[in-house]
């Protein structure tokens, strides 16, 4: 069964990307990329971006991403994808477009409605279908992505009368809940909010210790929906949790003890993580290895797909009978 997903490098990657994408990623074997060409609908400065990318691979190594097993490459490296765009947005319905949700709240977020911006889910189809994957492992906010990259490839298929893509299947992450963050709003980049696990200790604590709680007195019972409980789940048994929610209920707990203990918990979880990416931050090449290795691997699984593509749709020289 082959995986296929990718992630935008767009900001520094925080628990919320960590616990809904990327630790996916790390645990299915496949392939994985960095959306570099889908950055510049945001991302409008050269050098972030090439620092956002070096980031991004850097996190994933660290987080434990097996290169050995699975393939990591840079999105640009296969420029063949813009052009496998172009081929699907022949066939790709304006309306398919306009319904895309995330376009419309994008659009209703202030960012510029450009071209790229409307377009974006007929790259995200050539991403996918260039390695016909069997499943696409996204959370609940892609979904429709994917379903119009099925409707996209049954229109080629049906256009030029050939199985050129398969459709594939979209793998949602149930079992993640959405990761809050410390204004106890859904933890992103684009609120201000995010807990960075590779952060410098002092700096990582600090914001732990400012997640937003009530003004419950400490003797008091403690409303264990907040988000001080919910971060701290994520790092604790289903026996701790329901010893911890007891003591909350009980009152006697302050949430000062709580955030002491997340923090030492993150430390404990990410610690081995923290000290990875610090020795392969300092080996220089580390970066450029990876995504040149990935970037061949993902290339040899892709050119037979692009050649289909491209001998149906009967641009370019035909090949040899
Ligand atoms: P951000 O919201 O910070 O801009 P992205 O939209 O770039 O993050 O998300 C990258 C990946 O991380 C996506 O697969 C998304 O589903 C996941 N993700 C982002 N924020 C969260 C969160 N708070 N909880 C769970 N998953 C998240
Ligand atoms: N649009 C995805 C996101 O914002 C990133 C992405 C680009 C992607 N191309 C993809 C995800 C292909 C899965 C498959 O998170």
């Amino acid at each position: 069964m082959r995986s296929l997903s990718g992630i935008q490098p767009t900001g520094e990657v925080h628990l919320g990307n960590y616990f809904g994408a990327i630790r996916q990623h790390v645990r299915i074997e496949g392939i994985y990329f960095v959306a570099d060409y889908h950055s510049m609908t945001s991302v409008r400065s050269a050098e972030l971006r090439r620092a956002l990318v070096d980031d991004l691979v850097l996190d994933y190594l660290a987080c434990g991403f097996d290169t050995a097993s699975s393939i990591l490459y840079r999105q640009s490296d296969l420029p063949e994808t813009a052009e496998l765009a172009w081929m699907l947005s022949t066939v790709t319905p304006m309306g398919l477009l306009q319904r895309a949700t995330s376009y419309k709240e994008k659009v209703a977020a202030g960012i510029p409605a450009d071209h790229g911006l409307f377009a974006y889910p007929v790259l995200q189809a050539a991403d996918i279908l260039q390695f016909n994957p069997d499943i696409v492992p996204v959370g609940q906010d892609q979904k429709q992505h994917v379903e119009m990259t099925r409707d996209i490839a049954t229109k080629f298929n049906q256009t030029y009368g050939r199985e050129v893509f398969q459709l594939p299947e979209p793998r949602i992450h149930e079992d993640v809940a959405v990761v809050p963050g410390v204004d106890g709003r859904k933890m992103s980049k684009s609120y201000g909010n995010t807990l960075r696990m590779f952060w410098p200790e002092k700096r990582l604590r600090k914001a732990v210790m400012a997640i937003v709680t009530d003004s419950t007195p400490v003797e008091e019972p403690k409303d264990t929906t907040q988000t001080v409980f919910q971060l701290w789940s994520l790092f604790a048994s289903e026996a701790e949790r329901e010893e911890m929610f007891a003591r909350a209920a009980a009152g006697g707990l302050g949430y000062g003890d709580v955030k002491k203990d997340l923090f030492a918990r993150l430390m404990d979880h990410f610690g081995p993580m923290r000290a990875r990416r610090e020795e392969l931050a300092a080996r220089p090449g580390t970066v450029a290895d990876v995504l040149r290795d990935g970037a061949a691997r993902a290339r040899a699984l892709a050119a037979p797909i692009w050649a289909a593509a491209r001998e149906a749709a009967g641009v370019g020289s035909a090949s040899q009978p």
